[in-house]
């Protein structure tokens, strides 16, 4: 097995020393529970890597944005990725400094960039020409220059799903690399822009990091071009670093960021700040997603453990044919049923795993969805008017701490109520 924190004591299955039975008798399921203890361990892995390097890290907002977490990133030193204004909002909420903030995203609107300048935040991480002279009229209106940076697109398959490839030719992001040199002087001719360096990231949950490795080795031929214009200040190599969900052995953080910088030439970079956006490599060890089996239904040759969680709680089984390890709360030896586990909504991909070998269980047993830190609470919806989850911090101290209540029916007619 080889989770963090995740083991059975007495035949009850333990977070981070806590016991899961007694998570969901407090808070009922659905529900998400996060320790602080494995989002510390992931960050320490990063910090110890970094030591000997100009690395910044600045934490994938997008991948877990509850305050709470943010909050821990914060007060761990970290700064942050983010792709909205709502993020930002979120950011500045939870006290993370304006100033360690990075706005990527290829659609930020005029309201999201005027946020962003007046917040002082610390680089635009710019996606195309026209966004440039969006931002460069808006900081021209404020009174301002814009801190930028150039998301290019270095045409590299990250070998992981088609959904979250972002570096390759025919996706969206970044600006394509033979433009290079006509954005930089583009970008040096406008007034209220201040060009601060370049970066790129290709891809999430990259298990084989020989793709970065040749993205950081492709970036050399970017470094000579930048410095021939001016010194480098930032040099932003995205995040993307992949986990064990299932049988994966992926690169740990602080192995990650010495092999990396063995490519990069460290040298010229020397007064530059080398950004890292790690978002599930920090956070999604350090969740889980409970479950109560509502039925246990045969139909057919088919076994269903339908259970009270769902696809808009927790959407990457469906949407990416993602796999994550299901465990019962109590302790079984024979894993010898083969099952479909499913949610309650009216949709064939409503499910959780499908033909997953478990225990025979039964109604009232719960399940742990194991490693759902990261894109899961923030991926999910109110789909079939289900109220969403709550979500638990288990503190430092073993202390269980509610950081989002449970939604109520209420909650999900709030903003029509009042118009109908
Ligand atoms: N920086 C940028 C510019 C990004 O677009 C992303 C993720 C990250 C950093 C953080 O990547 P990470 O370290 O978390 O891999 N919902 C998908 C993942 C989408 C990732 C989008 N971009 C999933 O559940 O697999």
């Amino acid at each position: 097995m080889n989770f963090p924190g995740i083991n059975y004591k007495q035949g009850i299955l333990h977070f981070s020393d806590v016991s899961i039975k007694e998570m969901v008798q407090n808070y009922k399921t659905p529900l998400y529970v996060y320790s602080e203890d494995v989002i510390l361990q992931r960050i320490d892995s990063y910090k110890k890597g970094i030591q000997n390097y100009p690395f910044m890290l600045c934490y994938s907002v997008k991948a877990n944005s509850n305050l709470s977490i943010i909050n821990i990133m914060a007060r761990e030193g970290l700064g942050a990725d983010i792709v909205s204004g709502g993020e930002l909002f979120r950011c500045i909420k939870a006290n993370m400094p304006t100033e360690r903030i990075v706005f990527s995203g290829v659609g930020k609107t005029q309201e999201e960039i005027e946020f962003a300048l007046k917040n002082n935040i610390l680089l635009f991480s710019v996606e195309s020409i026209a966004e440039l002279k969006r931002i460069n009229q808006i900081a021209h209106s404020l009174q301002k220059v814009a801190p930028v940076i150039i998301r290019i697109n270095p045409d590299i398959d990250p070998k992981t799903h088609p959904y979250i490839s972002t570096g390759l030719k025919e996706n969206k992001f970044g600006i394509s690399s033979n433009l290079f040199t006509e954005v930089i002087e583009f970008a040096l001719s406008l007034k209220n822009i201040e060009l601060l360096g370049f970066g790129y990231h290709i891809g999430s949950q990259i298990i084989d990091i020989s793709s970065k490795m040749e993205a950081a080795e492709k970036s050399k031929y970017f470094i000579d071009i930048f410095q021939k214009y001016k010194a480098m200040s930032f040099f932003d190599i995205g995040g993307g670093l992949g986990i064990k969900y299932k049988n994966e052995q992926p690169t740990e953080p602080q192995e990650f960021i010495h092999t990396i910088a063995n490519v990069l030439p460290m040298d010229k970079l020397k007064n530059c700040k080398i950004l890292l956006e790690p978002g599930r490599s920090i956070i999604g060890p350090a969740g889980i997603f409970l479950t109560k089996i509502l039925y246990v239904k045969k139909n057919y040759h088919k076994l269903f453990y339908i259970v009270d969680g769902a696809m808009n709680d927790l959407i990457r089984p469906t949407l990416y044919q993602a796999y994550h390890e299901i465990l019962p709360i109590f302790e079984k030896n024979d894993f010898d049923q083969v099952v479909d586990i499913v949610g309650p909504i009216c949709e064939t991909g409503d499910f959780f795993a499908r033909e997953r070998k478990l225990p025979l269980l039964q109604e009232n047993d719960y399940l742990a969805i194991l490693t759902s830190g990261a894109y899961g609470f923030v991926m999910s919806s109110q789909y079939n008017s289900r109220p969403r989850s709550a979500e638990v911090l288990i503190k430092q101290n073993k202390e269980l701490k509610l950081i989002r209540e449970r939604e109520t029916y209420e909650d999900l007619i709030q903003k029509e109520i009042q118009y109908l």
